[in-house]
């Protein structure tokens, strides 16, 4: 199934989202600071190019050297956006010593208690092409935000869009909706735009996911995708529809671990009880598809299906013979 889709998302790049939008706001002259401690010799570093970025043709000379002299004070007590900037700044210099440097800042503020979260999204971009799992890491913990500084929309579809990579449907889908969904809950952290292209990007991946022919999702992947499957996130955690599709997945395990532990001890499983659960299983999701279905989406109908139809040809099988695993 993935290969496939794979190819049908080639044409979307990175999103970088509104990574400037950000940084501008963060450098307002008296936001409160946070400050990061960090490795000395890493801070000399810092320090040593901060000083040459002094050095400008700026017409408003005045104001870029009160400018920089601020972000000098700042640097000097650790401050963790002035790090950034200089950062950003060492990497755009683009010298070999410097890209490394610029990484190195990256690490200390990304992975120190402040979990600065453009950092991160930082570190995602350097590593998508060259180390897919680490890129994934940043961009996750970037989507996650921290205090102020986020949930990061854009590191949300890059999530989404690394996890695909990585073969994980159920997990690309959670992220993609955490993308266009996060204008709901964190207005300022939204652009349009972006919450437009992942919009855009979730229905296209449901629409390949119902279309995959070749190897459509078995019942496993199904039952992992669902809960990620409808861009209004039906159905909520803590309902009746929650609980009801929850008891149905706990059937199915109960009637998996039935089947594996008997086949393990290499005797038939308990026919009767194999059959009480897969029959309990059904009926809640026969309840879900019911009462709830028009609160469904496409994809969590077409999903439900697969799971309804393997436990139907499971039931007709175990009526003469053992069961099988799921
Ligand atoms: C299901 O959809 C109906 C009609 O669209 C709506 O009134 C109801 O609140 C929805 N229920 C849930 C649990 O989402």
């Amino acid at each position: 199934m993935l290969v496939v889709l794979l190819t049908l998302w080639m044409w979307v790049g990175y999103l970088m989202g509104f990574v400037s939008l950000v940084v501008s706001q963060s450098t307002l002259h008296d936001a409160p600071s946070s400050t990061t401690p960090i490795d000395p010799e890493l801070f000399a570093k810092a320090i040593t190019h901060a000083k040459t970025m002094a050095i400008t043709n700026d017409p408003n000379h005045r104001q870029h050297i009160q400018q920089h002299q601020q972000l000098l004070d700042q640097l000097q007590s650790g401050n963790i956006e002035a790090l950034y900037t200089v950062a950003q700044s060492l990497n755009q210099r683009g010298a070999g010593d410097d890209r490394i440097t610029s990484v190195q800042l990256w690490h200390a503020l990304a992975d120190g208690p402040a979990a600065h979260v453009l950092s991160a999204v930082a570190l995602g971009f350097s590593y998508a092409e060259v180390d897919k799992e680490l890129a994934l890491k940043y961009f996750v913990q970037a989507a996650q935000g921290k205090g102020d500084g986020g949930p990061h929309q854009a590191a949300a579809f890059n999530a989404g869009r690394l996890f695909l990579e990585l073969n994980d449907a159920a997990s690309s889908l959670a992220y993609i909706r955490a993308c266009a969904n996060v204008h709901n809950q964190f207005p300022a952290y939204a652009t349009p735009q972006l919450t437009q292209t992942c919009q855009e990007a979730y229905e296209t991946l449901s629409l390949h996911i119902r279309q995959e022919t070749t190897s459509p999702p078995g019942i496993e992947d199904a039952a992992e995708m669902f809960l990620y499957s409808s861009i209004d996130e039906f159905p909520e955690p803590n309902s009746k529809e929650f609980a009801m599709w929850a008891r149905g997945m706990e059937y199915l395990e109960m009637y998996a671990t039935l089947v594996r532990e008997g086949n393990a001890r290499g005797e038939i499983s308990g026919n009767k009880k194999g059959q009480t659960y897969l029959l309990a299983a059904q009926q809640e999701l026969e309840h879900m598809k019911s009462g709830y279905g028009k609160n469904m989406s496409e994809l969590q109908h077409y999903l439900i299906d697969i799971i309804l139809g393997r436990v139907q040809v499971l039931m007709t099988a175990m009526e003469s013979e053992d069961g099988y695993e799921l």
